[in-house]
């Protein structure tokens, strides 16, 4: 599906072009910006970023493996 109609991306691109960046040691972190450029393109007129910023963190999140958060240790105050 047509995501970016300015420079007629699909979201199958942006995807791929979000994991080749988190794939690379050397890459920048995958923002709008830097998946376009990525693509060899620039943004235009912005109205897709919601959408391909929720692609972005839609395919990260899937990558990535749930942690689960453990409790802050307690500090104990010292009584005296
Ligand atoms: S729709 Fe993507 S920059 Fe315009």
């Amino acid at each position: 599906m047509i995501i970016c109609s300015c420079n007629v991306l699909s979201d199958k691109q942006l995807r791929e072009a979000a994991k080749e960046m988190r794939a690379d040691p050397n890459g920048k972190v995958p923002t709008p910006g830097a998946v376009f450029r990525h693509l060899g393109c620039r943004p235009r007129c912005g109205s897709c970023f919601p959408s391909v910023i929720d692609i972005i963190h839609e395919k990260s999140s899937e990558e990535q493996p749930q942690q689960e958060e453990s409790p802050a240790p307690l500090k104990q105050a010292a009584n005296r």
